[in-house]
């Protein structure tokens, strides 16, 4: 019995008391000895779940709120009944429309971040993309926000009874009872996707974007349709590399040490539009919890927990412009723009209502009518020349877009 070693006696006391409680025969030695491996993997477990028990215990109760007590066997971070979202206790949507309802066949529900004031573009976006036109090719949409009724520096404040009014009328917002600012926005992202697990959870894909985007979703649509209805373990948007958190002092950007103490960013993918298949969103929304709030939500959610959670990130960074002017130029008479696609599937609008209506008009032409593709020296990044504004050092000449 070299395996009880030198204070057998007690040790194999307590054992036969365990095996006795558990397993509820009093052993043998010999039987002991025998399941030495599966009682030592058994104890193990045990113990693994005690230290579980206890870490969350003592997590519930050094938070002073009491909604999580009585909560310490629900899991935290899934949402699927409890009033978490990351750090915040008390957690809950003040609105939730049934966007996707019991409906089958959803290819991917497409999750709008939108400032509450930014009424003119959510509805331009639904004037040019209702959802009966979203519905024919597998999408939904919901615009995510927090609250607005505080007033704030740079944006409008909005009332509460007009973002209600505009969902009795619309129905496609999601609201959740954090307060909106650009520092909350990583809520807002695990909001969108901890809401897509639980509500929408039979779309294959989510669809995030920022409401000053135009993103071709009858492009898109095609792309996760075809190409990537197989993508595993993957995220599909325009990949950042490189990136450094800006340091400069007073910026209203900047990032400190205690917040990212890095240099560089783990790539990551730019929250204009980014693609993902639910299961890869499932495994971003059950652990977002698990690490430090980080406040720029691109960053949080598709470099640092993607690259922690093994996520892999493609770059279809030939599908973007990250210049207005280009989207503009597709619109353009000059560029015949009703015979072409526009060489990319988003772009920015830079927040011009105008751009953004003319870019939707033209992506759904293309999806009605069917278009071509420029070749050659007919791509937009040749033909489409700005004139920049004068600068000090500027002569005015028309620019070549490099992108
Ligand atoms: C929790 O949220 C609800 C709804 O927003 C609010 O009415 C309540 O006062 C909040 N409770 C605490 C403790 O913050
Ligand atoms: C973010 O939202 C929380 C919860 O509503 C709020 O307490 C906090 O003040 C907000 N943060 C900022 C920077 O406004
Ligand atoms: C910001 O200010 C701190 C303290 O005044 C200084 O040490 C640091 O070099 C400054 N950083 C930048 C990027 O200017």
């Amino acid at each position: 019995m070299r395996f009880f070693g030198r204070c057998g006696r007690r040790i194999r006391s307590q054992y036969v008391h365990l095996m006795e409680r558990y397993v509820g025969i009093r052993p043998s030695f010999s039987l002991i000895y025998r399941y030495r491996w599966a009682f030592i993997a058994y104890v193990a477990v045990k113990t693994f779940f005690f230290l579980m028990f206890l870490r969350m215990y003592l997590l519930s109760s050094s938070s002073t709120s009491s909604p999580a007590a009585g909560r310490v066997f629900s899991f935290q971070g899934s949402d699927f009944n409890s009033n978490y979202l990351m750090d915040l206790t008390n957690f809950t949507y003040l609105a939730n429309p049934p966007i996707c309802g019991e409906s089958t066949n959803v290819l991917a529900v497409v999750l709008v971040h939108t400032h509450p004031s930014h009424i003119d573009l959510r509805n331009t976006f639904r004037r040019q993309m209702p959802q009966e036109i979203l519905a024919e090719i597998g999408l939904r949409r919901v615009f995510l926000i927090g609250q607005a009724n505080k007033g704030q520096s740079l944006y409008p404040s909005v009332k509460q009874s007009e973002i209600d009014a505009e969902n009795e009328v619309f129905r496609d917002m999601v609201q959740g009872n954090f307060e909106e600012h650009y520092r909350n926005l990583t809520y807002k992202h695990v909001m969108g996707l901890t809401w897509a697990t639980r509500f929408c959870s039979h779309a294959a894909f989510i669809i995030k974007m920022d409401d000053d985007i135009a993103v071709d979703l009858f492009q898109v649509r095609q792309l996760l349709q075809f190409r990537y209805r197989e993508a595993h373990n993957t995220l599909l948007g325009l990949v950042q590399t490189d990136n450094h958190p800006l340091r400069t002092n007073h910026s209203k950007w900047k990032v400190t040490q205690e917040e990212f103490s890095g240099n560089v960013y783990p790539p990551f993918l730019s929250g204009w539009c980014y693609m993902a298949p639910m299961e890869v969103v499932k495994k971003l929304a059950q652990n977002a919890h698990k690490f430090p709030y980080f406040w720029i939500d691109d960053v949080f959610v598709t470099g640092i927990m993607a690259e922690d959670l093994k996520i892999e990130r493609q770059g279809l960074n030939h599908l973007y412009t990250i210049h207005s002017a280009l989207l503009e130029c597709c619109t353009l008479e000059q560029f015949s723009p009703k015979k072409y696609y526009c060489d990319v599937f988003a772009g920015p609008t830079s927040g011009d209502n105008n751009l953004y209506k003319a870019a939707l008009d033209q992506f759904y032409y293309c999806y009605r009518k069917g278009c071509g593709r420029r070749t050659g020296t007919e791509i937009l990044i040749r033909t489409c020349v700005v004139t920049p504004k004068e600068t000090p050092y500027g002569r005015g000449v028309g620019e070549v877009i490099a992108l």
